[in-house]
């Protein structure tokens, strides 16, 4: 029996976790999971609303520790969660992603001389200037075991020196999720709630601290969308940073003026999944949402100037527009210019809803435990 302490802490982090929980309770005696919340999102529309729409059990803990700046926020999590590590003397911990939970609590793992799996390793932009790169290259420097999901960031960890043994591909566990929950977003009502039917739409999500904590960033954007509107309406489930953001730049009244542009709430998981899934085009800064419209066939716009997820461009789904006016327009002419093909879908290898069931398999295949102050 395994005693693994799974850890999610922000958005991103739940739909990876919940097909990890659901396949450990599949396999009752081999696994003991204990799921820790670190609390780095707290809102029920970032967070609750996910355990109950990817049916995740409640958190066996929950480290509460909330908003702050990235010092604060990391230490505190760090801080809180270094005594469950210690009274529970788990076989792994699991770290999925790039968030500040990741890296916190990986590092807690690594000074205990606990198990690290990171699921999801391997994954570069190559810009150091964004926080999640740094949580990306220090949990991979420090795992023991290194799960990735496409292998291009196989290559990624074998070229920082990375053992080969360390590294397992596995494919892409938020990809589990997205298939194992569209038949269930089919029965939201967010499309006919925003009036949407069977109209031509396109979805944004935006929250880069680069995109949206400058208002000369926002207003190209913003300058964008509203020549995009012209062409099919756009629904933006707003995260409340964009949103304190956009009120605090002075941009609310810009904003609400775009004719065709819906600024709603942050959408929980299966209204987001209809919406993106029927959507004509999507607008993006998030990571994971180009890896969900790879999946799905539907044309993505990624307003950043890189990504860490290549293979979405190399498969053509994802066109990387940067954030200047004129290109987004362009991207975005080009894209709804262009028939849509769905039938044409190229999946990359191991996207195919079965990860979970491999990230176990590499668990048990691995010793149990290192030598560390906790065994
Ligand atoms: C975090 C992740 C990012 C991920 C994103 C998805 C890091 C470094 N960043 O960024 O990789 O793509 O989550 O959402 O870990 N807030 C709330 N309610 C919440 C959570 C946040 O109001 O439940 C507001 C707070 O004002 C907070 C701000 O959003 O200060 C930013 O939250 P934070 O967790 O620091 O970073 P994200 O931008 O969400």
């Amino acid at each position: 029996m395994l005693k693994v302490i799974i850890v999610a802490g922000a958005r991103p982090n739940f739909m990876k976790v919940a097909p990890i929980a659901a396949a450990m309770k599949r396999r009752p005696k081999l696994f003991q999971p204990i799921l820790i919340h670190t609390g780095q999102h707290y809102d029920a529309s970032m967070s609750g609303t996910f355990f109950r729409d990817l049916e995740l059990p409640e958190p066996d803990v929950d480290l509460g520790v909330g908003s702050a700046s990235h010092a604060v926020q990391t230490a505190g999590i760090i801080q809180a969660f270094e005594p469950y590590v210690i009274s529970e003397k788990p076989d792994w911990v699991v770290v999925v992603g790039d968030v500040n939970s990741t890296i916190a609590c990986a590092l807690v793992c690594a000074k205990l001389g606990v198990k690290i799996a990171h699921v999801e390793a391997g994954l570069r932009s190559r810009d150091r200037t964004m926080p999640e790169e740094i949580n990306r290259v220090l949990t991979d420097q420090i795992a023991d075991l290194l799960l990735t999901p496409s292998v291009d960031a196989d290559e990624n960890l074998r070229a920082e020196g990375i053992p080969p043994e360390r590294i397992r591909f596995v494919g892409n566990v938020m990809i589990d999720s997205l298939l194992s929950n569209l038949q269930r977003a089919k029965l939201s009502t967010a499309r006919i709630d925003l009036g949407l039917g069977k109209k031509d739409y396109a979805v944004l999500t935006l929250h880069r601290p680069s995109n949206v904590d400058r208002k000369g960033s926002l207003l190209r954007i913003l300058d964008a969308l509203t020549e995009i509107t012209r062409r099919l309406p756009i629904v933006f489930p707003a995260h409340p940073r964009t949103r304190k953001m956009i009120d605090e730049l002075g941009l609310t009244e810009r904003a609400e003026n775009i004719k065709g542009f819906m600024m709603i709430e942050p959408a929980g998981y299966l209204d987001f999944l209809q919406l993106l899934s029927g959507a004509r085009l999507v607008l993006t800064d998030s990571g994971g949402i180009q890896e969900e419209t790879t999946v799905l066939g539907i044309p993505c716009i990624t307003l950043r100037e890189n990504t860490e997820r290549p293979i979405t461009v190399e498969i053509g789904t994802n066109k990387i527009a940067g954030t200047e006016t004129a290109k987004i327009i362009e991207a975005a002419n080009e894209a709804l210019d262009r028939p849509l093909n769905k039938n044409a879908l190229r999946i990359p290898p191991l996207w195919d809803g079965k990860t979970a069931d491999r990230i176990l398999d590499a668990l048990c295949q691995k010793p149990a435990r290192k030598q560390g102050l906790v065994s």
